[in-house]
């Protein structure tokens, strides 16, 4: 059966970490916009150097260019079984855009993760990342730390701290989603798409009450 899922939430929300989970379990592509553009930083793209200077200062990139690169990934022949989308759409123009992508509705269902703010700044500036961009290692470190600090758990390369987030990245970010995103959330909301769930708690708990709130809402 092909899910096609929304997952929204600001800035260490827990989008990420439970994206990749949800994504797994419901057996669709987990697709992050963040992660591509930091593959292709990383890869010292074109793209990558447009989107770097946005990033790191905690402002989103300009529609046009996440467009064009969410364009090339949802024509992706994975997509057929559905997706996940982590971080996407986050103003009107990219989920107007998503609609027109797609005939007769373009989602089935949009999660929005919700935390209080200061929990949000404990999570952003507590999490340490694999810095091997092929390795999708997250810690955090009082929720989550690694075996061995400063190591990546599952490839043994360092973990690096993301550049937004610094503190006043974060801030920005944070008023970013403030001042953008609450319109992708109005959007799905007045089409009834649009279902909440608590983010606070253990990474497990999150992961039952999305999963619950997919199975609700979208009937295997
Ligand atoms: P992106 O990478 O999408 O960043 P974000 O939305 O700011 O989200 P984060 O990755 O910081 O947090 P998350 O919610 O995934 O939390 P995580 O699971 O890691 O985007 C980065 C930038 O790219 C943007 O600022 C923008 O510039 C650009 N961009 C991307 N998409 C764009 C778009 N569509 N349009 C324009 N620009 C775009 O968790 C955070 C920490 O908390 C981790 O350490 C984790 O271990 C821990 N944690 C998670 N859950 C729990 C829990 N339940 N309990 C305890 N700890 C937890």
């Amino acid at each position: 059966m092909s899910r096609r899922i929304v997952l929204l939430g600001p800035p260490g929300a827990g989008k990420g970490t439970q994206a990749a989970r949800v994504a797994a379990d419901f057996a669709i592509p987990h697709i992050s916009t963040g992660d591509l553009f930091r593959v292709e930083i990383a890869a010292g793209s074109e793209l990558g150097k447009k989107a770097k200077g946005f990033i790191d200062t905690g402002d989103l990139v300009p529609d046009e260019i996440v467009l064009d690169m969410l364009a090339a990934r949802i024509s992706e022949p994975d997509v057929v079984s559905g997706f996940l989308l982590d971080g996407f759409p986050r103003t009107s123009a990219q989920a107007e855009a998503l609609e027109r992508r797609f005939e007769g509705g373009a989602i089935d269902l949009a999660v929005l993760l919700e935390v209080e703010e200061e929990e949000l700044v404990t999570r952003l500036s507590g999490r340490w990342v694999c810095s091997n961009p092929k390795c999708s290692g997250v810690f955090h470190v009082l929720y989550s730390p690694p075996l061995v600090e400063g190591i990546c758990d599952s490839c043994g390369a360092a973990l690096v701290q993301r550049n937004d987030d610094k503190p006043e990245a974060i801030r920005r970010r944070l008023q970013e989603y403030a001042s953008k995103t609450s319109a992708v959330i109005d959007f799905y909301e007045t089409r009834g798409e649009l279902v909440r769930v608590d983010s606070s708690g253990s990474v497990e708990d999150v992961a039952s009450r999305i999963e619950s709130a997919i199975d609700n809402a979208i009937p295997a």
